[in-house]
């Protein structure tokens, strides 16, 4: 049994011999499918989601770089459109591979491994006119079975210093957003978006209960879980991103997004999101910066 490879023009698609699998769009390389060995889809995608490199995507996981939301006070970056425009370009399929581990019963288990680039030279004429650095991201996706790792570096390939915000918005399918509870923030400051950017403390889990825009600095770098109807579902482990972004529109917002469909979507999704976005990655020249999340499902 082996890994099998497929990509047209406009996306790379990996499937394990086991059944999992999972699709990047080079659109942003924005990830639109996740599934588990029996199919089962693991990310919300909207079913009026641009994939034709019209519009960032909503839902999968996007890429947000170099700025986070927008940031009007931070000159570098002022210009940019929200999110930045690592999910607005086309990035280079950099190649393809396998690896075998060892399983529980012997039998070897296979990953299969997607790397995606962009540089400076991939950028719109646009985009260029507001970000004039010269930078490399290398994006890696993995999927093993059972959990999907995304790992981004950033290099400064310029002669002078830049900053960057980056964080991988990972919109999860829930089965009932009043049934969810996300664990492993307890005790963490956060600024709450929907509350005038006031700095909350979390007290127990965060249950989803109206429109949830936060931007969370954990304690310690423990894994997040999602939970429903008591049962926990994902485990969201972090490396080297310091923040987690939770994230629901609930139904007003909803309603006001022209690609978010269906409108009770909202009801099926959550996006928790590592990132390192309450301050700034500072890159001297030659400088790198890796930050990576690993999602496990549990079924
Ligand atoms: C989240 C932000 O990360 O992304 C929200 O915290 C924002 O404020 C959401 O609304 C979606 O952003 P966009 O640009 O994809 O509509």
């Amino acid at each position: 049994p082996q890994v099998t490879f497929s990509d047209d023009n406009s996306s790379v698609r990996a499937v394990l011999p086991t059944g999992e699998s999972v699709t990047v769009l080079l659109h942003g390389a924005t990830i639109t499918s996740w599934t588990d060995a029996s199919g089962s889809e693991k990310l919300w995608l909207s079913s009026s989601a641009h994939l034709d490199g019209s519009k960032p995507v909503r839902g999968g996981i996007p890429l947000v770089f170099p700025v986070f939301g927008t940031a009007p006070d931070h000159a570098q970056t002022a210009s940019l459109a929200q999110h930045g425009f690592a999910r607005s370009s086309r990035w280079e399929f950099l190649g393809k591979s396998t690896s075998e581990s060892a399983s529980g019963d012997g039998a070897a288990d296979l990953s299969a491994k997607l790397d995606f680039g962009l540089s400076a030279a991939g950028l719109s004429e646009e985009a260029k006119g507001k970000w004039s650095f010269a930078f490399n991201l290398i994006y890696s996706v993995t999927l093993n079975r059972g959990s999907l790792t995304t790992s981004l570096v950033v290099t400064n390939d310029d002669e002078k210093a830049w900053d960057c915000q980056v964080l991988l918005h990972t919109y999860l399918r829930v089965k009932d957003i009043n049934e969810v509870e996300v664990h492993g923030l307890d005790g963490a400051q956060y600024v709450d978006k929907v509350d005038g950017a006031k700095t909350k403390s979390q007290s127990g889990a965060v249950k989803i209960t109206g429109e949830t825009d936060r931007v969370y600095t954990p304690v310690a770098n423990g894994p997040v879980t999602v939970a429903e109807g008591g049962k926990k579902t994902f485990t969201v482990t972090r490396d080297n991103l310091s923040n987690v972004v939770v994230w629901n529109p609930w139904t007003d917002k909803a309603a006001g997004m022209g690609d978010f469909s269906p409108k009770d979507g909202f009801k099926n999704m959550l996006c928790i999101e590592p990132g390192s976005v309450s301050g700034w990655q500072s890159l001297e020249p030659g400088d790198a910066y890796e930050g990576a999340q690993t999602i496990t499902y549990h079924s």
